[in-house]
């Protein structure tokens, strides 16, 4: 939600910041904007409503002067709609101050009240533009960037990322996080701030994290890590682990496109060196090793996808681990006064690791004493650095806004801990365990053959379907959530009305929504199972196909059972009960996709959304 760039050095300011903003538009796409200060001293700004290329254009059309120092930001409105008046940065100090956040302050109306006191003028509908007005009048009483940021910092409450630049300090950029994300890329003569560290892989690959309620100073040869107070920090260093190309669409039609077909590698890097001699081996989970043998309730707090995700989890601890667990949307979570105890472990699942409804959740469950494990994709990020533990997804960057392979990898996650909590409790045998870990290394290859099987003629469909209204999506048992997911996709992808239900439910209500016509898709549990559901998901098959519904299966190869009843059925190759839905879901993905393009709408970057939801 609103994505940071900050730059010192000899390079071009406006092309670190312009490709910064490009790879961080994921986090926010209705206005952005960049300020620079170029050599003689000017500070200059620029700002559009509209997605990135706007400005782009605009900056081409009317160049401003380059310089060495600068911030840029790409919005997603909260405070204000989206305009060039609103877009950041904001000014301060007569102008002389450019300012930039990412967040909400919540207190802005008491602040903009004392600034307007004060005889301040504001220009736009910002809580952003209170803080540019405070940091100025800080700055005209200390001379001092840093001391002035500082200064305004605790007045603030609510979330925070501030990137701040001064005309009278070429050469600085000083920034401060409390709740919202921010990385140091460490250059060779020259240093960049950024919401992940995709604002700036493509110059430098090490990096540093900024810890809660810090502040950081860049300049080309040096970065200074305090605390709010001002006492030194040793900020800690780590490598990006991919390289800009992974975060490139590199020839293909949208990010979407190459995530889907990289879901096979998402699971294969998320296994990658954690299967040991037929054992999961996690060396992550140490500092909980003591406490996973004796908890007694696991939580899964998540959202969207993530909570599906999370839902496919729960099967599987249950079933291999013998633990109870529910799952939970994180802003529902700590609202409702949950049972915690030392025994209970909550799990968030998130891929940006800076979902703030998930943050909190996991910061409330901290403190009530429960222990915490983050399940995350981002690098860096703030959930695993709030959290006892962290069992990293290797899904790469997920651009598209709606996450796809980020899912597979998150399933893939707490499959391995399933596993683990089963070996660690002693609730499973070698054999058993040694038979699920063979299903999941089955698993990229099998989901290889259903993205190369299935896109083709799920395009096809999804082609014809450009005027439908509505989908329907049912599941049973791990089906279930691939049903939630899938018209979550649609929801997200093709804004038409969608519905996941469990197939059980049908009957209790939802079946009163059948009527000619109407699109079902329904994900078909493989028969080979003594107590599979199969014969029950197929009566449901009849049940709506005898009032019209159009059905489309998705089924393993060789359920002939289910060919009769279905106008449709898209083949996935055999797999464990468990493993199966990961592989069902692939088609649905690719569903949202297609036939969000067949509606010429951009299926990267969806109206309203944004990947990184770092509001409450
Ligand atoms: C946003 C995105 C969803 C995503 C959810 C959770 O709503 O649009 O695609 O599933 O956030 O994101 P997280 O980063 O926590 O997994």
């Amino acid at each position: 939600m609103c994505g940071i760039v900050g730059y010192v050095g000899p390079g071009s300011s406006i092309d670190v910041l312009l490709g910064g903003l490009k790879r961080l538009e994921y986090r926010g796409y209705d206005s952005a904007g960049v300020a620079i200060l170029d050599e003689s001293g000017e500070l200059a700004t620029r700002k559009r409503a509209g997605k990135l290329s706007v400005l782009t254009d605009d900056l081409q059309e009317a160049p401003i002067a380059d310089g060495r120092t600068g911030i840029g930001h790409t919005r997603w409105a909260t405070h204000g709609g989206p305009t060039d008046g609103n877009a950041h940065p904001h000014l301060g100090d007569g102008g002389r101050l450019a300012l930039i956040h990412n967040g909400i302050i919540e207190n802005f109306a008491e602040l903009k009240q004392e600034l307007l006191d004060a005889g301040e003028a504001f220009e736009s509908e910002t809580d952003t533009e209170v803080a540019a007005l405070l940091v100025g009048r800080a700055y005209r009483e200390t001379g001092d960037l840093q001391a002035a940021l500082r200064s305004v910092v605790n007045r603030l409450d609510g979330a925070f990322t501030l990137l701040v630049m001064h005309r009278d300090e070429p050469g600085v950029v000083v920034g401060a996080r409390r709740n919202s994300p921010l990385v140091i890329g460490l250059g060779d003569g020259e240093n960049f701030l950024g919401s992940d560290v995709a604002a700036f892989v493509e110059h430098t690959r090490r990096a540093m994290e900024i810890g809660q309620d810090q502040l950081v100073a860049i300049r080309p040869d040096s970065v200074e890590v305090t605390d709010f107070a001002g006492a030194p920090v040793e900020a800690k260093e780590f490598e990006v682990a991919w390289d800009a190309s992974a975060a490139e669409k590199g020839g293909w039609p949208s990010f979407m496109k190459k995530e889907i077909s990289e879901e096979p590698d998402a699971v294969a890097n998320t296994l990658r060196g954690r299967i040991v001699d037929g054992a999961v081996v996690l060396p992550e989970l140490e500092p909980l090793a003591g406490a996973l043998a004796d908890i007694d309730r696991i939580i899964v707090i998540a959202c969207g996808t993530a909570s599906y995700a999370g839902m496919l989890g729960k099967y599987a601890i249950e079933a291999w681990a013998r633990v109870p667990v529910d799952v939970e949307l994180s802003h529902e979570f700590r609202y409702r006064d949950p049972v915690l105890t030392s025994r209970t472990l909550v799990v968030s699942v998130s891929q940006s690791g800076e979902t703030m409804d998930t943050l909190m959740a996991v910061k409330y469950a901290r403190e009530a004493g429960a222990r915490t494990l983050s399940i995350c994709n981002a690098q860096g990020a703030t959930i695993p650095r709030e959290s006892d533990a962290v069992l990293y997804t290797h899904a790469g960057p997920e651009v598209a806004v709606a996450s796809t392979k980020a899912f597979v990898a998150q399933a893939t996650a707490l499959y391995l801990l399933a596993l683990h909590l089963a070996e660690v409790r002693g609730v499973s045998t070698e054999e058993q365990a040694a038979e699920r870990l063979e299903e999941l290394q089955a698993l990229p290859e099998k989901l290889a053959a259903v993205v190369e099987s299935s896109s083709a003629r799920i395009a096809e469909l999804a082609g014809w379907m450009g005027d439908t209204q509505s989908v329907l999506f049912l599941g049973r048992h791990v089906g279930y959530p691939i049903a939630l997911e899938g018209a979550l996709k649609l929801k997200e992808l093709a804004y038409i009305h969608a519905e996941g239900f469990a197939a059980g439910e049908l009957k209790h209500g939802p079946i009163a929504l059948i009527e000619p016509g109407q699109v079902v898709f329904v994900v078909v549990p493989s028969p080979r199972e003594p107590s599979s559901l199969h014969p029950k998901v197929v009566s449901n098959i009849q049940e709506i196909r005898a009032r019209g519904a159009r059905v489309i299966a998705i089924a393993e190869l060789g359920d002939v059972a289910v060919v009769p009843f279905a106008d449709e059925v898209i083949r996935i190759p055999l797999a464990a009960p468990l493993v199966e839905p990961l592989l069902a879901v692939v088609p649905l993905h690719i569903f949202g996709m297609e036939l969000a393009a067949a509606k010429g709408l951009d299926v990267d970057q969806p109206r309203n959304l944004a990947k990184s939801v770092t509001v409450e």
